[in-house]
């Protein structure tokens, strides 16, 4: 694994901000993963909205994960990162009928969120084309409501009380349903909610007899500091896997069981290393301003996420109680209140589990620049992606000069 001065020679090559990502930590979380369940079929799909460099996910295929996309955009990375059509699963909401085709003439998996789309699948492929049906289990999961998506008022799947519904317009077009779907949330520290949400599954199954596998989702959770709790995933792997093998022999049949990683996979692998511009002590606080912001990490400001923050530069001195911030014109806290050791100006500050959601979710804001990505694989960084420049930002733009 990357070692502090690894990571501040990275900071100092390939200067800051950056995204760093761990190979072997990927690798060892894809390998424990793997090995949690004990079922004949095991397949588990990384979703790469989590972090969609093609590095990463050719090492994840190297492993031997397929890819959940979520937009037809991610199944072509998929499919340019060298994944086979059927190592993919297309799980979107709320798109065009447009999108959904060219997912099925790409040859995907499919997987139907609503009642309106299966209803157009079925008049246009009738039994042609296999589909996989995401369900709405109606269970209350995750770490906060940002992350909640299987509850009953979540936009997501078809509810479980409609199966009655699906059960018509399958039969009405001959539809040929080979798969069930949940997805509940993501930080799930309970493993009650996946047997919950399993049983569920296992009960629709008794009215769909052509399934090949069922996709439990994802939602485990990772530690964000020292001693936070974590999904148990020996735990949940034993349970459910015992659950799932008496289903399929209820069922008779061996079906696949899928789940569709993301955090689990890749956010402890990622650092944001960043540099301190400026101490800056208040009448209450003292803050550290950072050469980056919620554009680049927007998950403390946007679900109030926990990122760990160390100090590579100084890693022995006194601890004193910073508020880490960016320099974005917005309310921008990465860290609030945190013990540090003494930060001066210069110093790299290493922000963790910027692995998962972090890199896919930054943006432009104030024109600023994307960081460059590296991935640090068998002793050697290797440069990823390279830093933007400002001709990134207005590269799509068309100057009209309509008033000169
Ligand atoms: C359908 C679906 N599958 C998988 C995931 C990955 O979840 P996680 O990153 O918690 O593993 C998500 C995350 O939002 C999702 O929406």
């Amino acid at each position: 694994m990357i070692t502090n001065s690894q990571l501040l020679d990275a900071a100092n090559s390939f200067g800051t901000p950056l995204f760093i990502y761990d190979a072997d930590k990927i690798r060892a979380q894809f390998k424990r993963l793997n090995s949690a369940f004990q079922v004949p079929k095991l397949k588990l799909h990384y979703a790469l909205k989590a972090l969609n460099n093609i590095n990463i996910l050719q090492l994840l295929k190297a492993e031997g994960a397929g890819l959940d996309a979520v937009s037809i955009q991610e199944v072509h990375l998929g499919l340019r990162a060298g994944f086979s059509p059927e190592q993919i699963m297309f799980t979107p909401n709320g798109i065009s009928f447009d999108e959904f085709q060219e997912a099925v003439e790409l040859g995907v998996h499919v997987n139907i969120d609503n009642l309106p789309l299966l209803e157009k699948f079925g008049a246009t492929y009738g039994s042609t084309v296999p589909c996989c049906i995401r369900i709405n289990p109606h269970i209350t999961a995750g770490g906060s409501h940002h992350i909640s998506v299987g509850h009953i008022d979540s936009k997501f799947g078809i509810s479980i009380h409609q199966i009655k519904h699906i059960e018509r317009i399958m039969k009405h077009y001959g539809i040929h349903v080979n798969g069930l779907h949940m997805h509940t949330g993501s930080d799930i520290i309970n493993p009650e909610v996946f047997i919950q949400g399993a049983n569920l599954l296992f009960d629709a199954a008794a009215h769909f007899p052509d399934l090949t596998f069922m996709d439990f989702g994802s939602g485990f959770k990772v530690a964000y500091k020292e001693g936070d709790i974590v999904s148990d995933i020996e735990d949940i792997g034993i349970k459910i896997s015992s659950a799932f093998n008496d289903f399929c022999s209820a069922y008779g049949k061996e079906l696949a069981l899928w789940f569709e990683p993301g955090k689990f996979l890749v956010s402890e692998s990622g650092n944001l290393l960043v540099r301190a511009n400026l101490i800056k002590q208040t009448t209450s606080t003292v803050f550290i301003g950072v050469d980056s912001g919620q554009n680049h990490l927007i998950r403390p400001m946007f679900y109030n996420a926990y990122h760990h923050i160390r100090n590579l530069s100084n890693e022995s001195g006194p601890q004193k109680l910073y508020s880490v911030v960016g320099y974005i014109c917005e309310s921008d806290t990465l860290g609030h209140d945190r013990l540090i050791n003494e930060v001066q100006e210069g110093d790299v500050l290493c922000i963790q589990n910027a692995g998962a959601y972090a890199y896919s979710m930054s943006n432009n804001y104030n024109a600023r620049l994307r960081p460059a990505e590296v991935l640090f694989h068998q002793g050697e960084l290797h440069l990823i992606r390279k830093r933007e420049e400002l001709a990134d930002i207005y590269k799509n733009e068309i100057e009209l000069n309509l008033f000169a």
